[in-house]
């Protein structure tokens, strides 16, 4: 039993009932699944809105669905669902609701928290940052001398930057080509030279975005940022047109010197990995304008409703969380790739990196308790068909099995030329090449009717049994994105729901920053640090005799 009475997880009799059935189907082949079921193809589809889904090529039968449906149910997934959209405070650790839902609910809703109707305050934000972005995109808003706005940085890290970096690339056909928008993110001061090396700091807009204003990587590069260009406009006083900030800390973005007139506001119930359709969109809204902006957070709320409403056997989060539950608890799985057909997509697993890694990297259960099973996978992947020619042959052929989500679209975006939209069909055409060759493989018998030699048989071979989610839209639109980050955003909720763990703290990222406190006096100053372990010491001592030091 847990501290708050429940079984332990792996010790539930659906738990239980899952593992016997695993061992059960342990020599089904997708082949004899097909084989047996005409209608599979069709029949283990979902539609979501804009997002068709097809699960047929999973390891599952009705019955495996079942039994994993009675786990969640088991652990009772959709009162914790209910409670998050309700606004209770399921962030146990940090004592916090858990609202992105918030963000993208229409005006005339109800949502509480402590007693009071946050859905007001979303959108009161929401129409400043339409009036702001307005401003700028029409030249309005000027620059300290005068000039129009013609180059956006945001600077912020992790959460502050992941969302509105990945969604910008993901809409650059719906975007003002005549804006520069670029991201800072790392501490690295080459990344804030290459952002600004060529811009006029007369016509750039600095947005620092920053949930609590005092992650050390933002402010420092917003202290330089700021260096760049006070000394370039010779005035402190051109800090006003040219700062604006994002984020839940009015005190410490005034401290920094940044007008609290120009900050949009956020609260401490949306998560940094949540928080892209929030004030933290900011830099996002200014590139597509307000109305692509709101299309992408109808998308958002699409799935929220269907996630809220849908039935167990047709809710499409609940179905993808599941099956990786099935995979990285029931076949030992340790990662997930997510394969996006879509070159506008590059950014879009290393933002789902974030959401799911910092969420359900966990090891310890809400009530405290260390878990005894496997939690949230390594999720990576980069778009196709590049990866084909890189990492998917240990996919195809290697001793690991690595459950994949290819994402695709019927038409290309936006602005090519015909013959580049021609592309496309050959960029389609890998896609159901590689999940049809993951699944079914190819046996011995069909190599060696090609006359292939007996020796290089088993090296031509593909087992298959390789499972894969299809989910395929017309079209990559800013309403599509909102509805695609929102299914990954639920799932990720649905498998931390099931391990009984927190997903929306992030303690594992502390240790980290304070160490890194620590030692910087070391290479800077050579300060004597306490603790430092005996490598580490080694460490500091070599980097500093590398610099002259
Ligand atoms: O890396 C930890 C983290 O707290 C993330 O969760 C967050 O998105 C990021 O740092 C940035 O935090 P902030 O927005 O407060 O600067």
């Amino acid at each position: 039993m847990n501290a708050d009475g429940r079984t332990r997880l792996n010790q539930t009799p659906e738990w239980t009932a899952l593992a016997k059935h695993r061992e059960e189907l342990a020599d089904t082949h997708l082949r004899e699944l097909f084989a047996a079921d005409p209608g599979r193809g069709e029949g283990y589809t979902l539609q979501v809105g804009d997002l068709y889904l097809d699960y047929s090529k999973h390891l599952v039968t009705d019955e495996t669905l079942r039994l994993l449906r009675e786990l969640a149910a088991a652990t009772d997934v959709f009162g914790l669902r209910d409670a998050m959209f309700r606004g209770e405070k399921i962030n146990v650790t940090e004592n916090r609701a858990v609202l992105h839902t918030a963000l993208r609910a229409p005006r005339d809703a109800v949502i509480e928290v402590d007693g009071e109707n946050v859905v007001p305050k979303v959108h009161a934000v929401l129409d400043r940052m339409s009036d702001f972005a307005d401003r700028v995109r029409s030249g309005a808003w000027t620059g300290h001398t005068g000039k129009r706005i013609k180059s956006v940085v945001n600077v912020g890290i992790g959460g502050s930057d992941l969302g509105p970096a990945m969604a910008y690339e993901v809409l650059r056909s719906f975007t003002d080509r005549a804006l520069t928008v670029r991201f800072v993110s790392n501490v690295d001061g080459a990344d804030l030279h290459e952002a600004t090396r060529d811009l006029d700091p007369a016509e750039t807009l600095f947005i620092i975005a920053s949930k609590t204003f005092t992650t050390i990587e933002t402010i420092t590069n917003a202290t330089s940022a700021r260096t760049w260009l006070v000394e370039a406009l010779g005035d402190e006083s051109a800090v006003a047109k040219h700062f604006v900030a994002l984020s839940t800390n009015a005190g410490k973005v005034a401290e920094f010197g940044i007008d609290t007139a120009n900050m949009f506001e956020f609260w401490d119930w949306v998560g940094g990995r949540y928080s892209y359709d929030s004030a933290i969109g900011l830099s996002l809204m200014i590139a597509i304008g307000p109305d692509r902006f709101r299309e992408m957070l109808d998308g958002f709320r699409l799935v929220d409703d269907h996630f809220r409403t849908a039935p167990a056997e047709a809710n499409a989060p609940l179905l993808l969380g599941l099956l990786g539950i099935w995979y990285g608890n029931f076949h030992d799985a340790q990662s997930h790739a997510v394969l996006p057909y879509s070159h506008y997509l590059s950014k879009f697993t290393a933002y789902l990196q974030q959401l799911d890694m910092e969420s359900n990297g966990k090891s310890v259960q809400r009530d405290g308790r260390p878990v005894e099973w496997q939690t949230g996978p390594v999720v990576w992947g980069t778009p196709g068909t590049n990866g084909q020619h890189a990492y998917y042959q240990l996919i195809h052929q290697g001793t690991k099995l690595i459950p994949a989500d290819f994402i695709g679209f019927a038409e290309p975006v936006g602005e090519l030329n015909d013959q580049l939209k021609a592309q496309h069909d050959l960029l389609m055409a890998n896609f159901f090449a590689q999940t049809q060759a993951l699944a079914f493989g190819k046996t011995a018998e069909e190599v060696r009717a090609e006359g292939v030699p007996e020796e290089l048989v088993p090296h031509k071979t593909f087992q298959g049994n390789r499972p894969t989610t299809t989910i395929l839209a017309k079209e990559l639109t800013p309403s599509v994105l909102g509805q695609l980050i929102a299914l990954y955003e639920h799932k990720v909720f649905v498998q931390g729901a099931v391990w009984h763990i927190d997903s929306f703290d992030q303690w594992g990222v502390e240790l980290g920053k304070v160490l890194a406190k620590r030692v910087e006096p070391a290479l800077t100053e050579g300060a004597e640090v306490e603790g430092l372990d005996a490598s580490t010491r080694r460490l500091v001592a070599k980097y500093r005799e590398l610099r002259g030091r």
